[in-house]
């Protein structure tokens, strides 16, 4: 284990499971059998099958030549946004359901922000016959809407939050309750590595697939190690499975990106580890944003993935030991970022991704830099974005 986590679920200070009574029997079920399950031999051929065959991995590591041209280094990108339904989640999605199956449960629930996890959700929902409940603000099934009708198309319903900042934060608080309500028949499969412990090391394994193949690819490929991974963070899912086997690589410098939204000091931005403070938010000890009395602090960001205001509690821990660099972008720069990228190398990414692209020029890389990008998601679903921001100047030369 590159991360490991102690037996109350804590990293350092950070992690833990704090979760209302009425949960209590699912949470330490999951805590008690999760790693069984994941450890057994069926479980893990099964997964590998499905993440082959269905999702599509092994992910390209591809050389964007363009892209390394213009910042004089070696950069790489993961392609996470080449998987059946365009993102990273459907690595953790298949995993879960697969744990869901072998506990029993019939009904799934999920949260979504930028609503892929939520469609990774009703996929493999579908694919294994079990009903979905998907919980989404209002904001985002409105900046989203693709993907609200990709759910419906696979069959799951999608219940729209129109409390606090009608964004995750608030779909996540309504997932808690629906399984506090039904704990019984139902598992919550959370899209991050954040919620209640064993959720954070759970999403994270499911995730390590992706530092697992780029290390391999990377050694294939000349023989050495990266010299930067660079991942976007929400909750911290694709950074956490970008980072995981390069924790203990002291010559790896790892960079998360957040969401600076339109500044740090405009108070409209979701960059937790420049702005947050340690406190508890569903069902972790971590860092997130907070008002002066300690209420959670609305985020924004253009990108509704990276519009939450926490992070999982590794993130938390590898700010607070310095393992990882965390730094931020701007709404305006991952706009650039996604175009840059789209006329560069002929990919357009998701918004959230685009983040990612656009903290490169931040890095002070030289010639024997190499450095991989987790491109986490395509852009499909932010095209009604892109298209309302660049406006008349969607086709000027970069
Ligand atoms: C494409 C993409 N990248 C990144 C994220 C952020 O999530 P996480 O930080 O868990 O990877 C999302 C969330 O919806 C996403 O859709």
């Amino acid at each position: 284990m590159s991360m490991p986590v102690d037996e109350r679920g804590f990293f350092g200070e950070f992690g833990g499971a704090y979760v209302p009574e009425m949960l209590y029997p699912n949470v330490k079920e999951l805590q008690e059998r999760y790693v069984a399950i994941l450890g057994e031999r069926g479980f893990q051929d099964e997964l590998s099958l499905l993440l082959r065959d269905f999702a599509g991995r092994p992910t390209p590591l591809f050389e964007a030549k363009r892209l390394s041209e213009g910042l004089g280094c070696e950069v790489l990108l993961k392609r996470e946004d080449l998987l059946h339904t365009g993102a990273h989640k459907i690595n953790n999605t298949l995993g879960q359901i697969l744990l869901a199956k072998r506990l029993g449960r019939r009904r799934i629930i999920a949260e979504t922000g930028a609503g892929q996890h939520g469609v990774a959700t009703a996929t493999v929902c579908a694919l294994m016959g079990l009903s979905c409940v998907v919980y989404m603000g209002e904001v985002d099934m409105k900046r989203q809407a693709l993907n609200v009708g990709r759910m419906r198309l696979l069959g799951a319903e999608v219940r729209g939050v129109g409390s606090g900042s009608r964004t995750l934060k608030d779909a996540t608080n309504e997932a808690m309750r629906d399984w506090i309500a039904n704990p019984h028949d139902t598992h919550y499969i959370i899209g991050s590595v954040v919620g209640p412990h064993p959720f954070p090391d759970m999403v994270a394994r499911f995730q390590s697939v992706i530092s697992q193949e780029m290390r391999e690819q990377c050694l294939t490929r000349g023989g050495r190690l990266p010299t930067h991974v660079v991942a976007c963070v929400g909750g911290g899912s694709n950074a956490m499975g970008g980072f995981f086997h390069f924790i203990g690589d002291d010559g790896v410098a790892l960079v998360g990106v957040e969401a600076a939204g339109c500044g740090l000091a405009s108070g409209r931005s979701a960059a937790t580890t420049a702005l947050g403070q340690p406190g508890i938010l569903h069902g972790s000890r971590t860092l997130f944003m907070q008002t002066e009395d300690g209420q959670v602090e609305e985020a924004h960001s253009i990108s509704a993935g990276l519009d939450y205001p926490g992070i999982g509690p590794q993130h938390a821990h590898l700010f607070a030991t310095g393992r990882v660099r965390y730094v931020s972008v701007t709404d305006t720069e991952a706009l650039a970022a996604a175009k840059l990228l789209a006329r560069r190398e002929g990919i357009i990414p998701a918004l959230e991704s685009a983040h990612a692209i656009a903290a490169l020029q931040g890095l002070s890389l030289s010639g024997a830099d190499r450095v991989v990008v987790v491109l986490s998601g395509r852009g499909d679903k932010d095209m009604a974005t892109y298209l309302e921001a660049f406006g008349e100047g969607i086709s000027d030369g970069v």
